[in-house]
């Protein structure tokens, strides 16, 4: 599958069978992902973790310009459903087999509000199970043993992607334990280097999973990962 990095936690994935999926869209507010062009982003589905607006921030304008459908907590799903934009609601532990695979919604350490005071949910990550990857979302989140399940219950994970600048997740020294947990050791690491508080050093993130014996991606906002 073709992964393009849409900056801050946000994702655009082209699935081997041809499905695109956008999680977590925060790209015109961002003035670092000035080079995406949101109207032209291919969506289905458009993955939602929580309803922070450097999450959802763009959602709404894809799902009206490409039609797509709306996943993630029932809450989130219900208050883009009083938009007239299509979802599917889910709640921690569950799964569901869409057309392109498998979505099994788990638990993140985190909070959740929509930009307009409603009620978000529970924040959570996502794991996606199509027939040829099966990859994690951590979405924001501390660190969690509840991670350990992942694999137990979803068996082997190809690659994970895990937030690591801090101050509202977890840092990279916890997401190398976190990769640990999810018996992992293919990240993709996200939610650092947007704005003052999650600023990261790079070498200094990268020579620690190195250290760990895990491969880590520091995605540059637009770059294009191959999986
Ligand atoms: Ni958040
Ligand atoms: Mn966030």
């Amino acid at each position: 599958m073709n992964i393009t990095f849409l900056g801050h936690a946000g994702f655009q994935f082209s699935l081997t069978g041809g499905t695109n999926l956008v999680v977590d869209p925060y790209i015109t507010p961002n003035d670092k992902a000035s080079d995406i062009d949101v109207d032209s982003l291919k969506a289905d589905f458009i993955l939602l973790t929580h309803g922070h607006g450097d999450h959802v921030a763009d959602a709404e304008r894809i799902a009206n310009r490409q039609g797509s459908t709306i996943i993630s907590n029932f809450e989130i799903v219900s208050w883009y459903e009083e938009k007239g934009i299509e979802g599917h609601g889910m709640n921690h532990g569950g799964s569901y087999d869409f057309d392109f695979g498998r979505v099994k919604c788990v638990v993140a350490h985190h909070s959740s509000v929509l930009p307009d005071g409603t009620y978000g949910g529970n924040p959570c990550g996502f794991v996606i199970m199509t027939t040829d990857k099966k990859f994690y979302i951590a979405g924001d989140t501390a660190l969690t043993m509840d991670m350990k399940l992942i694999p137990m219950l979803c068996g082997q994970l190809d690659f994970v992607i895990l937030p690591l600048g801090s101050n509202f997740t977890m840092d990279y020294t916890e997401a190398i334990k976190a990769a640990e947990f999810l018996e992992c050791d293919d990240v993709i690491g996200c939610h650092f280097d947007t704005f003052e508080p999650i600023m990261i050093d790079r070498e200094k993130v990268k020579d620690a999973f190195d250290e760990a014996g895990l491969k880590l991606i520091l995605p540059e906002i637009g770059e294009k990962i191959q999986r």
